[in-house]
C-alpha cells in the first residue's frame, strides 16, 4: 500500500495569546510536563508512520531548530558525568524523524505557510499538523486519515462536533453523509459568522492529509477571512476536484493555544506520567483539600 511519509508543521505564528511568556520563547517550545508542546506533535506524526518533517517557522523561533539538532557539547558533558538516561533522552529527539526547517518570511496565512512546502513535498500526498492541537493518541487519528487518503485520493481532514459558539472559531463543514466516522464534505467555510454556521462539525484538531494537487489550489486562492490566504478556501476548491472527506476524532484533544486547555493538558499528562504520576496525584489531592475544592 502507498504510504504517506512527509508532514508539514506550520509554526510561524507569534503566540500572542501567551505573551509575555512567548516574547522570546516560541509557543511550541512551552513545556507540557517535561517536553516542549511540539514534541508531542512530532511523536504523534512518527506514530502514524511519518519519516520526514518540515517545520515552517519564523525568525524569532530559532530555538525550535536547536531543539531538534544534535548538541555535541551537552552530549559529551552528560556522557562524561555518566548521566546515561539524560543522554539517551537528548539523543532520542533528533533520531525520531528527519527534520527540515524553512521560514515563512511574511505572515500571509495558513494557506500561504503550507504553500511554502510545495517543492519540499514534490508530487506525493503529505500530512499537515497544526501544533496547537495536542492529541497523545500515538498517531491513531492521523493513521486513519492517511488510510482514507490513500484509498480515495481525496483531501482528508479531521473534524469534531462542537457547540455553535465554539465551532465558529474553526473551519465549518457541511456533511453530505457520514459513514463509519467519515464525513463526505459538501461545503466548507472558514470561521463563519454564527448566523451562517450551518453545522456543528468543525475542523479541529488541525490535522490534514493532502494530495500534492492542493498546491495548485493554494496558488489560485485569493486572500480570505482576515486578509490571509486561508487553507480552508483552497480545500473548498478541492471539493469538485478530488472530493473532501473528514475523519471524526474519537480521542482526546487539548488546545495548547488556550491557557485553560494548556493547564488541563499539563495536569492530565502529569497524572499519566510514568515517573511523576503517583506523586503528582498525591500533590493534587493535597491542593484540592487545602483549597476546599469540591
Ligand atoms: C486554523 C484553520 C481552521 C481550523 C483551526 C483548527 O485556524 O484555519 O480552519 O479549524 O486552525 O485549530 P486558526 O486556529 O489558525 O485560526
Amino acid at each position: 500500500m502507498a504510504h504517506v511519509r512527509k508532514a508539514v508543521i506550520p509554526a510561524a505564528g507569534l503566540g500572542t495569546r501567551f505573551l509575555p511568556a512567548t516574547k522570546s520563547i516560541p509557543k511550541e517550545m512551552l513545556p507540557i510536563v517535561d517536553q516542549p508542546a511540539i514534541q508531542y506533535v512530532i511523536d504523534e506524526a512518527v506514530g502514524a508512520g511519518i519519516e520526514d518533517i518540515l517545520i515552517i517557522t519564523a525568525p524569532s523561533k530559532k530555538s525550535l531548530e536547536d531543539h531538534f539538532d544534535r548538541d555535541f557539547e551537552l552530549e559529551s558533558l552528560l556522557a562524561s558525568r555518566g548521566k546515561d538516561d539524560l543522554l539517551a533522552s537528548v539523543l532520542e529527539i533528533p533520531a525520531k524523524a528527519k527534520m527540515y526547517f524553512t521560514r515563512q518570511g511574511q505572515p500571509l496565512g495558513l494557506g500561504h505557510a503550507i504553500g511554502m512546502a510545495a517543492s519540499w513535498v514534490g508530487n506525493e500526498p503529505f500530512a499537515v499538523l497544526l501544533p496547537d492541537d495536542i492529541l497523545v493518541d500515538g498517531g491513531d487519528l492521523l493513521r486513519r486519515m492517511i488510510q482514507v487518503q490513500v484509498e480515495t485520493d481525496a483531501v482528508v481532514l479531521a473534524a469534531g462536533h462542537y457547540p455553535l459558539e465554539e465551532v465558529i472559531s474553526y473551519g465549518v463543514i457541511d456533511p453530505l453523509g457520514i459513514e463509519d466516522g467519515i464525513i463526505d464534505v459538501g461545503r466548507i467555510v472558514e470561521k463563519p459568522p454564527i448566523e451562517e454556521a450551518t453545522s456543528n462539525y468543525g475542523l479541529a484538531p488541525g490535522r490534514y492529509v493532502f494530495p500534492a494537487s492542493i498546491f495548485d489550489a493554494i496558488a489560485q486562492t485569493a486572500p480570505g477571512v482576515g486578509g490571509e490566504i486561508q487553507i480552508t478556501d483552497a480545500i473548498a476548491a478541492m471539493i469538485e476536484r478530488t472530493g473532501v472527506r473528514a475523519c471524526l476524532n474519537e480521542g482526546r484533544r487539548y488546545d495548547a493555544g488556550q491557557k485553560l486547555d494548556y493547564l488541563r493538558a499539563t495536569v492530565e499528562l502529569a497524572l499519566e506520567h510514568p515517573e511523576l504520576g503517583a506523586d503528582f496525584r498525591k500533590l493534587l489531592a493535597t491542593i484540592v483539600a487545602e483549597q476546599g475544592i469540591t
